[in-house]
């Protein structure tokens, strides 16, 4: 029978289905393939079980516990101690071309819901507030972004967990039997990276089989958990954590929960991966809504660490346009008592003993030599040294009463919820914008929240988030032309929420080439390469001590937005010979590399690649962190190749100690082969020793 009461909200490649069913209940159906046409209703087909209620109770989109859900419940709140809202059902509903809206209520409760399902890029985004409608405080201890249904043959789930130098760690567990839960409790996105996670279904890989994904759009305290319910499939949960009275409802009040971002791929991890960037970047603000050619970076931090003055500052600034760099970054040392850092976060002004005149004349140096001028800021920091603490004591987080606070690198956390610390820090960043011709800022966070309370010791760690998001749109609304970096302590604030407000993350402190190889894949799982800054930083690597040559660091970090993190007048002429070379080679092919879709995958003993561009034309990096058990490379397969009649390939560059070797038919030569052959035998490979890669250009004729 066809039920008017289902409704399908679907993009290119993929729907979710909701039912409302006779009792108003709104509930899931389906996850998964586009589905088109008549749909159909379940409510009713599903046979009932032993030891169960006398109704059939199915997977709601708001889940409520109390009347037969046991699952995950999609919020917990109570009216003074009274349990409020247990039994929400569809109040009214609207739909539109794109769009699917139900309010869902509790009237007896004063409790209303409202889920918003729409299109962004290729995912579907999920939006879910929370009101109250009652005449007494509501307190809220819990409320899910989403919870969505996993099928039964759900296998695997992928996910990512980090520290600092470590951002990024890929996991694969297999579906729980008991729950899967990843928590954050640190106050900010964290260094496992985006709040989400990949769930493979039978035998899926890169290329092939059903991936189902979802992040959230939250750059602070969160909850990630996959719970085994009813039908043998999985409740998959999203949602910010809040802290023991952080939320609590004046009548009328709405709390709005972090959007989550979902897709559903047919064709492997690419294939959803392929989603969250076209969903990134159709929610970007940059400035003028485009993203211009992403400029070479030049990173003072490596090079310089805290040894500033202007003189010196101004030779790197010299270097850096000798090796073609488009902006250069004048990193933490450079305002008022940062000679460490024990001191300083706070004064947002040039230090006066080593920038005497300013920040003008290196800002004008930069200029002159056709360079943007970025800088680095802390704002939502404040170390105890500082004329802004001994000003404003009572502007950090935590309980007044609660002292000495911990500290974390010498310093303590603003309140972001206070209006006059956002006024405050919104005039001194506007006054430098306007005072010195910055193009670009770059936004650090060095700690964890500790306490996240306010001076009053309630729980803030969510207002903090929000508090920092209005700054950050507040400064975005007053200097569009400024482009912003999110950073913290490298990685740690990567996600959805600030994707919407940056221009680019900072990915790691870490910037040895073979750790990146795997931060970098953690991070495009969620993000578009054009926001992942990745440096050439020195050998011995500074978070390391691992030397590698500069061609393997340079080649790794093309694909994203590509800088110079090092001490120039430290290499030798043949090295800033051939790094003056990776810089061309990178402007060159950056709006190839850039603007189009993502490919990972992997070869055989250890080997890894992915690929940017488009199916026709696109540019395939192959890397070896580990030297090969075997003599020679096997080949490799292109799975997206399979149609192509005729490709053509050309061997761009090698980054290998031991290059050459066993590659003398293509280097520098065009090979043609079959696009068939090199889906089912593959590419033949040149030899990588223990650190290589090899950028291809791969052209496939329709
Ligand atoms: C953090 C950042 C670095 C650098 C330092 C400066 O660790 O990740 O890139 O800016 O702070 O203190």
């Amino acid at each position: 029978m066809v039920d008017a009461a289902c409704h399908s909200i679907s993009t290119d490649d993929f729907s979710l289905v909701v039912e409302i069913t006779a009792d108003n209940d709104l509930v899931w159906r389906h996850w998964g393939a586009k589905l088109t046409g008549p749909l159909f209703a379940l409510a009713g087909t599903q046979t009932r079980t032993t030891f169960s209620l006398d109704h059939e109770v199915p997977m709601g989109v708001v889940p409520t516990s109390g009347f037969g859900w046991f699952g995950p419940p999609a919020f917990r709140c109570h009216r003074g101690g009274k349990h409020a809202g247990q039994r929400v059902k569809v109040h009214s509903v609207a739909i539109s071309a794109t769009t699917f809206e139900a309010v869902l209520s509790d009237e007896s409760c004063g409790i209303e819901i409202i889920v918003t399902i729409a299109p962004q890029g290729g995912c579907l985004r999920i939006a879910t507030r929370l009101r109250n409608v009652g005449t007494t405080p509501l307190s809220v201890e819990d409320l899910a972004a989403a919870i969505l249904p996993l099928p039964p043959h759900a296998e695997a789930i992928v996910s990512f967990s980090g520290r600092h130098n470590g951002e990024m760690v890929e996991h694969c567990e297999p579906m729980p039997a008991q729950g899967w839960y990843r928590e954050q409790r640190a106050g900010l996105t964290g260094h496992g990276g985006p709040p989400g996670l990949f769930v493979l279904g039978e035998g899926a890989d890169w290329h092939h089989g059903e991936v189902w994904a979802a992040q959230l759009a939250w750059s602070g305290n969160h909850r990630l958990a996959v719970e085994p319910v009813g039908a043998g499939g999985w409740a998959g949960l999203l949602g910010a954590s809040y802290g023991p009275g952080e939320i609590i409802l004046a009548p009328g009040d709405t709390l709005s929960a972090p959007e989550v971002l979902a897709c559903y791929s047919g064709h492997g991890r690419n294939g959803a991966i392929r989603c969250f960037h076209d969903a990134v970047r159709a929610n970007r603000r940059s400035p003028g809504a485009f993203l211009k050619p992403r400029p070479v970076h030049f990173n003072s931090w490596e090079g310089a660490y805290f040894d500033h003055d202007e003189a010196r500052m101004i030779a790197l600034v010299e270097s850096a346009a000798t090796l073609g760099v488009e902006r250069f970054v004048l990193d933490d040392g450079w305002f008022r008592g940062r000679a460490s850092d024990e001191a300083g976060l706070g004064d947002w002004v040039a230090d006066p003993l080593r920038y005497p005149r300013g920040l003008g004349p290196v800002a004008q140096r930069v200029n002159d030599l056709g360079m943007e001028f970025g800088l680095w800021v802390e704002p939502e920091m404040v170390n105890p040294d500082s004329d802004l603490y001994r000003q404003h004591p009572d502007w950090v987080l935590g309980a007044t009463e609660v002292r000495p606070l911990p500290l974390a690198r010498h310093q303590l956390v603003l309140d972001m919820a206070r209006d006059d610390v956002r006024d405050h820090l919104f005039g001194a960043l506007s006054t430098l914008l306007r005072d010195v011709p910055i193009a670009y800022l770059k936004w650090d966070h060095n700690r964890a929240l500790a306490p996240a309370s306010g001076a009053d010791g309630r729980g803030s760690a969510t207002a903090q988030v929000r508090g920092t998001w209005a700054l950050w749109d507040r400064l975005r609304a007053a200097f569009p032309q400024v482009e912003m970096e999110a950073c913290a302590a490298g990685g740690g604030r990567i996600d959805a929420g600030f994707a919407a407000r940056a221009d680019r993350f900072w990915t790691s402190d870490n910037i040895d080439a073979v750790s990146r190889t795997a931060i970098q894949r953690g991070f495009l799982h969620f993000m578009p390469p054009e926001m992942m800054g990745a440096h050439v930083g020195a050998s011995p690597s500074h978070a390391t001590g691992r030397t590698q040559s500069l061609d393997f660091r340079a080649i790794m970090a093309l694909p994203g937005h590509f800088g110079i993190e090092l001490a120039p007048d430290r290499l030798t002429a043949d090295e800033r010979e051939r790094l003056a070379y990776w810089v061309a080679r990178y402007k060159a092919l950056r709006d190839w590399l850039h603007n189009g879709v993502t490919w990972l995958g992997e070869g055989s003993d250890g080997l890894q690649w992915q690929a940017h561009g488009a199916a026709q034309h696109f540019l395939l990096l192959v890397t070896r962190t580990q030297p090969s058990r075997n003599g020679r490379e096997g080949p490799l397969r292109l799975p997206m190749l399979a149609d192509a009649p005729h490709v053509v390939v050309r061997l761009l560059d090698q980054a290998d100690r031991a290059s050459g070797l066993g590659m003398d038919t293509m280097a520098g030569a065009e090979q043609s082969f079959p696009g068939r052959w090199l889906a089912a035998y593959g590419l033949p490979l040149p030899h990588l020793s223990g650190e290589g890669a090899a950028l291809f250009e791969i052209v496939a004729s329709t």
